[in-house]
């Protein structure tokens, strides 16, 4: 099931707040990842409940101590009430010590399940996301994408990790604090709760206000990050433009937004804590001066008293920081939303076969474009192709030439199969693309784009991402024939040479051989060059159309070129004007049309 819904942000805002019980339902889903680790989770679970239950033995005994220590009169002898005082103190230390070593072992259990149920659902993400089509980047701004993810995985994290053993205990702790109490003196209980719905609601009130804002302020804290990150991927026109100071009023006046937003929620949260402060103690004040009444009129005994008091605190505790624990509980299902809605997107590949059994290992190359319509999902209405032919027999040279915006660059996606045509057909070897698995079809074609973007990596790592696996020797040679040994030996690590983020260390006529390198290891069956030279000087131009030459020896190429000079020899050269193929044929052919297309391209371009 597709589902491609436009989303409404306050919609969205307003579901991350307060999540419906269906979001509840489908949050536990996710549940799901950490069935692998039952063996980890179930006896942390039970250690959960049974560290929870032993902590409410603390005011139990604890109360008893208090009071067998201060009673008096009743006690036979100091000798039985030391040895009774003892015997208390012991049982309770003993207890303490089995929750403690319980709680060790709980919490590490707890770790382990779920660092590694979330780690797989990281893994799972990741591998989902970079199968998606080609629209869905499309579509999503894809740096507010991954932060996203990022800051949500932090939360359901910290949520799993944190909040969901807090829930337990302090449910556990409240109910079982309650039915305490009740059983020890129903009539205080009664006083007890009769002062607690007031204060229940003022908390909730305080506790909704106090979120709203500081909702507010992490998302303005995020657009102030969006500030930052732009100017940092765009360093070098900020420099160029010397707009520092522009941007740093621009990241000023987003900080200003958070930290106003901030100053009203921390006065919220100071009245709020003030509050607490008072009207809290203040009920525990009002509780304890009717159980000393209580106990001055015997109605119940010291113990009872203290043990009461005692409860009262830890149910009050429970109560007060049940709210909390529900709105970040609440938060974590909103974060999940993220998490499941990538998770349903389709990765592409569906319409294709999955088996490459039968077919040769390498494709002739033989290209038949057939009526070719398109237009971008993203822009449905702007019709992109309109009905472009090609023939192009294995090893011919096809040429594609056309204004900028023509869509030349389209035609290359639709080849890579990155976005499927509105009508018309792609034919390799006479079939269908789609009769061909998609990883077997790109794995027969190889794409050397104008700006070529390297990875992190060393030179070596880059030019073997052709081919992963290849041998040194396989990687030295593809570098040679791409004419990039010499200048990889000018540099003193040579192949282990790091080339920096994107390749930055590099010049652009350096990276283009390393990604023709690459192009050679990865030998398919057809070539894609779209505009390889057209962002280098004359020099680098030069090197790179002979390292060109040498990769399109053997394979059908498909040549996008902003300069006519580089393909003039050419089987076909393809004018685009329109979306359509105005004029085709060779170099000589073209040119002799006196009205055509080419011909003026080449006049403005040779002084023809
Ligand atoms: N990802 C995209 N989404 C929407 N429209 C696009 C996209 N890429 C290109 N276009 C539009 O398609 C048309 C052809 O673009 P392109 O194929 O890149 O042209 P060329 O490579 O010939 O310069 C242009 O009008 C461009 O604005
Ligand atoms: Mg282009």
């Amino acid at each position: 099931m597709f589902r491609r819904r436009k989303k409404n942000p306050e919609e969205d805002k307003a579901k991350r707040l307060k999540p419906s019980r269906s979001s509840y339902r489908e949050a536990l889903q996710l549940a799901s990842y950490l069935r692998p680790y039952k063996g980890t989770f179930i006896p942390a679970i039970l250690a959960l409940f049974l560290t929870a239950g032993l902590s409410l033995a603390f005011p139990y005994f604890m109360g008893q101590l208090i009071g067998q220590g201060t009673s008096s009169g009743q006690a036979p002898t100091p000798e039985a009430m030391t040895a009774s005082i003892d015997q208390i103190a012991m049982t309770l230390a003993a207890i303490l010590l089995v929750q403690a070593t319980i709680a060790f072992f709980r919490i590490r259990l707890f770790a382990v399940a779920g660092e590694s149920a979330l780690a797989d659902m990281r893994r799972d993400l990741y591998g989902h996301l970079i199968r998606l089509p080609m629209p869905y980047f499309g579509e999503h701004r894809v740096g507010e994408l991954s932060s996203r993810i990022a800051s949500d995985l932090t939360l359901i994290r910290e949520t799993f990790l944190q909040t969901f053993p807090q829930l337990v205990r302090h449910s556990v702790m409240l109910v079982g604090g309650l039915v305490f109490i009740f059983i020890s003196s129903a009539k205080l209980a009664f006083f007890m709760l009769a002062c607690l719905p007031v204060v229940l609601l003022l908390v909730a009130l305080f506790g909704r206000k106090v979120r709203t804002y500081s909702k507010e302020a992490q998302d303005q804290l995020a657009s102030s990050q969006v500030v930052v990150e732009e100017t940092l991927q765009g360093i070098t026109s900020v420099k160029a433009f010397h707009n520092e100071t522009h941007e740093t009023h621009r990241y000023g006046a987003a900080l200003d937004r958070f930290l106003a937003t901030t100053m009203r929620g921390a006065s919220v949260r100071a009245a709020f804590v003030a509050f607490i402060i008072f009207i809290l103690m203040g009920t525990i004040t009002a509780v304890v001066w009717f159980g000393v009444k209580m106990l001055a009129t015997g109605a119940i005994s010291q113990e009872q008293l203290y043990q009461f008091i005692l409860f009262s605190i830890f149910v009050g505790a429970s109560m007060g920081s049940l709210p909390e624990v529900i709105s970040q509980i609440q938060k974590a299902v909103g974060a999940t939303e993220t998490v499941r809605d990538l998770l349903n997107e389709n990765v592409e590949g569906r319409d294709y076969p999955t088996t490459a059994d039968g077919l040769p290992a390498r494709l002739k190359g033989e290209l038949t474009l057939r009526d070719l319509h398109f237009a971008y999902p993203s822009r449905p209405d702007l019709p992109v192709l309109k009905g472009i032919k090609l023939e192009a027999r294995p090893g011919q040279r096809i040429a594609l030439v056309g204004g900028s915006g023509t869509g030349k660059t389209t035609i290359t996606n639709l080849l890579l199969q990155f976005y499927a045509p509105e009508s018309g057909s792609i034919l390799f070897d006479g079939q269908p693309a789609t009769s061909y698995p998609l990883e077997y079809l790109r794995s027969q074609m190889a794409l050397v784009p104008q700006e070529v973007l390297l990875f992190g990596g060393t030179i070596r790592e880059n030019i073997a991402y052709g081919r992963p696996g290849a041998s040194a020797a396989e990687i030295e040679e593809a570098a040679r024939r791409a004419q990039a040994e010499s200048f990889i030996h000018s540099f003193p690590e040579g192949y282990d040479t790091l080339v920096g983020d994107r390749g930055i260390k590099l010049s652009g006529g350096q990276r283009q051989r390393i990604a023709i390198a690459r192009a050679l290891l990865a030998d398919p069956a057809i070539l894609i060059l779209d505009e390889a030279t057209s962002a280098l000087d004359s020099e680098s131009e030069r090197l790179v159309q002979q390292a060109l030459e040498e990769l399109m020896i053997g394979r059908t190429s498909i040549i996008v070129a902003h300069r006519l000079s580089t393909i003039r020899d050419a089987d076909q050269i393809l004018v685009l004007q329109n979306g359509k193929v105005a004029e085709s044929g060779s170099h000589e052919e073209l040119v002799k049309d006196p009205e055509g297309l080419y011909r003026m391209l080449s006049k403005l371009q040779f002084g023809l």
